[in-house]
């Protein structure tokens, strides 16, 4: 599904953070980056979802693809849209609205309800505390509640492609086997 092909990464026109980096995402498979504080880990992923764009950084060499299609000149948007989503670390809800808002708002590049119905039920099944965390607001969820909210999110938006930084941390081992069983 996804070919990340020797890119090259550099920050505000001067930096260079990656140099040679490439990985291989095939269906229904789990890849896991692994490397030292400040190897590139996020900058990796932020270069597939688009989101360096934001903070000044740029691909300045190799090739991204996704599901045939080069993806390293598109909006972040656009990547969304072509089915990857980059689960962002530290809980990232919005704390304002609540489990069921949250889950909402992300279907926002979503259209056929019916689909988004299947979509809320499928969460959860997989998250089912999160049934009775319906109508709480997500400020108030516990962490690993968040997490498991953040990624009831990514399922929502009909992603093909899951990236999740630091899935793990600082969860309940019943908490990792959920979020690691939600692959399908
Ligand atoms: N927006 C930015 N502008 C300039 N340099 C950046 C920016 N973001 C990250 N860097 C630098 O790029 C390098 C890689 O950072 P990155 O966040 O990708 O590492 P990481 O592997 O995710 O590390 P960690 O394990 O600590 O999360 C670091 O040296 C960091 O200082
Ligand atoms: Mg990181």
């Amino acid at each position: 599904m996804l070919i990340v092909n020797n890119i090259e990464v550099i920050y505000d026109d001067v930096i260079l953070v990656l140099k040679g980096m490439s990985l291989q995402v095939k269906e229904g498979q789990i890849v896991a980056v692994l490397g030292a504080n400040g190897a590139g880990k996020t900058t990796t992923l932020k270069a597939i979802s688009g989101l360096l764009k934001v903070e000044e950084g740029e691909v300045t060499d190799g090739t991204i693809e996704f599901m045939g299609q080069r993806i390293n000149e598109k909006a972040p948007e656009d990547i969304v849209r072509l089915g990857i989503f980059q689960v962002m670390e530290g809980r990232c809800v919005f704390e304002n609205l609540t489990t069921y808002e949250n889950l909402m708002a992300a279907t926002r590049t979503r259209r056929n309800r019916k689909q988004i119905r299947e979509r809320f039920d499928m969460v959860l099944h997989y998250f089912p505390i999160l049934k009775t965390r319906r109508n709480n607001l997500a400020g108030y969820l516990s962490g690993g509640e968040q997490q498991m909210l953040v990624i009831g999110a990514a399922l929502m938006a009909r992603n093909r492609l899951m990236m999740l930084r630091e899935p793990s941390l600082g969860r309940s081992t019943i908490v990792n086997t959920q979020i690691f069983n939600t692959r399908k």
